[in-house]
C-alpha cells in the first residue's frame, strides 16, 4: 500500500508549537532519524540489540514498511516543520487479535506527552474504522514512555526479552536430569505442548490462542521429530519426562521483527512444565539448556517472549538472565 498523502487539516496541539498530522510519504526521514536515535539511546541500555538500526536510512527503511503495510495508518507529530514523533499501526490476522491495530518495534518514537497527543489522532481513525483492540511495542528501556502509555489506559500484556549466550550454566538440580529427546518421547512431548495453551488460556492470562489437542500436537511432533531447524530438550525428574524446551534460530519467529531482531540470534521458542513438577527447578533446567545449547551453536544472544500476565514464565525467565527489551501494551476499548 502507498503512503497516504495528508488530507486533514493539521491539529495544533495546546503544546508550544505541537502539529498533529496524518502520517505521510514526506514524514519518512524524520520518523527514520527519530528511530534511529530513539534506538541508539535503546542500545545504551541493551547492547546486544542489533546495531544496524542505530543508521537513519536503515530505521527509515523499516518505518516505510510500517507505513506501507496493508490498511496501514498514523500520525505524526511536527514543531516548526520538523519531526519529533511519529505512531504507526497495522492490523494482524482478526481471529487472532480480534477487530485490532498493532504498532509494532518500528512504529513509534517521540517523546511521551507527544505519544499521548500521536495516540489521540491515529487512535481516532482505528476506532472509526471499528479496530478497537489496540497494541503496541515499545522500547522497555523508557520507563517514561511506557508510562505515558499506561496513562493512556493500556496494559502490561507482553515481553520481550534477551540475554548473552552464557558461558556456563549451573547444573540441575538433584533428581533432576536434562537431555536430547528419543522417538519414545514422542507422547510426552506432545502432552507438554498441549499443557501451555491451556496454561495461557487459565487467569491470569486468559489467552484466547488455540487449545490444540493432544492428538495434533503427537502427528506435528511424529512429522517434525528430526527437523534440524528445532533442537529440542527434555528434563526427567527421578526417571519420568516432566519438561521440555525448543531452540531455534530467532528468524522463525515472526513477532521478533525490525529492531526487535537482533542479528544471529537464538530463540528460546517454547518450554513448558507439567503442572505437577512446577517450581522443582525443570523449567530452568531446560531454559538453560537451550541456552547452553546457544553459546555452543555460536549465536550471539538468545531471545524469548512472554505474556507477563503468566505467572509462571513471567518469573521464570527473567529468574533465568532474561533482560526485558520491547514491553507490548494492550488496550481494549470501550468500558
Ligand atoms: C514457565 C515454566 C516452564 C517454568 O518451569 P518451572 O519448573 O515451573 O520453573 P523453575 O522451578 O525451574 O523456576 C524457574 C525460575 O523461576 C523463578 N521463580 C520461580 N518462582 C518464583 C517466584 N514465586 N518468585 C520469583 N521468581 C520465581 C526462579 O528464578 C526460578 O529459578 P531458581 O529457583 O533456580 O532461581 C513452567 O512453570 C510452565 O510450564 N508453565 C506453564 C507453561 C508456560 O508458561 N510456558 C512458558 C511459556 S513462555
Amino acid at each position: 500500500m502507498q503512503v497516504p498523502t495528508p488530507i486533514c487539516i493539521p491539529i495544533v496541539t495546546g503544546m508550544t508549537g505541537l502539529e498533529i498530522h496524518p502520517f505521510a510519504e514526506e514524514h519518512l526521514p524524520g520518523a527514520g532519524r527519530l528511530l534511529a536515535e530513539r534506538h541508539r539511546r535503546h542500545r545504551v541500555a541493551e547492547p546486544l540489540l542489533p546495531p544496524a538500526f542505530e543508521d537513519s536510512a536503515v530505521a527509515e527503511k523499516a518505518v516505510a514498511a510500517a507505513a506501507r503495510a496493508e490498511d496501514a495508518s498514523g500520525s505524526v507529530a511536527t514543531r516548526g516543520g520538523e519531526v519529533v514523533g511519529y505512531l504507526l499501526g497495522a492490523p494482524k490476522s482478526q481471529s487472532s487479535w480480534g477487530p485490532n491495530v498493532w504498532v509494532e518495534s518500528a512504529g513509534h518514537a517521540g517523546d511521551p506527552e507527544t505519544a499521548r497527543e500521536l495516540y489521540a489522532a491515529a487512535a481516532t481513525r482505528w476506532v472509526d474504522e471499528g479496530r478497537t483492540a489496540h497494541y503496541v511495542l515499545l522500547p522497555s528501556y523508557d520507563d517514561d514512555l511506557v508510562r505515558a502509555w499506561f496513562r493512556l489506559a493500556f496494559g502490561h500484556q507482553h515481553t520481550h526479552a534477551i540475554q548473552a549466550p552464557p558461558t556456563e550454566v549451573p547444573p540441575p538440580r538433584p533428581g533432576l536430569s536434562v537431555r536430547r529427546p528419543v522417538r519414545a518421547d514422542i507422547p510426552a512431548l506432545a502432552r507438554l505442548e498441549a499443557s501451555l495453551p491451556r496454561h495461557q488460556a487459565l487467569a491470569p492470562t486468559f489467552s484466547s490462542g488455540p487449545l490444540g489437542s493432544y492428538q495434533e500436537s503427537l502427528a506435528e511432533w511424529e512429522e517434525d521429530f528430526d527437523d534440524p531447524v528445532y533442537t529440542t530438550f527434555v528434563v526427567e525428574h527421578d526417571g519420568t519426562v516432566v519438561g521440555s524446551a525448543v531452540g531455534c534460530a530467532l528468524e522463525r519467529s515472526s513477532i521478533h521483527t525490525g529492531p526487535a531482531r537482533p542479528e544471529n540470534a537464538a530463540f528460546l521458542g517454547f518450554a513448558a512444565v507439567l503442572p505437577e513438577a512446577r517450581g522443582l527447578g525443570a523449567g530452568r533446567a531446560v531454559g538453560d539448556a537451550v541456552a547452553a545449547w546457544a553459546t555452543e551453536a555460536g549465536f550471539d544472544s538468545v531471545v524469548t517472549d512472554w505474556r507477563e500476565t503468566n505467572l509462571l514464565s513471567s518469573r521464570a525467565w527473567r529468574g533465568l538472565g532474561y533482560r526485558d527489551t520491547f514491553t507490548r501494551v494492550h488496550r481494549l476499548i470501550g468500558h
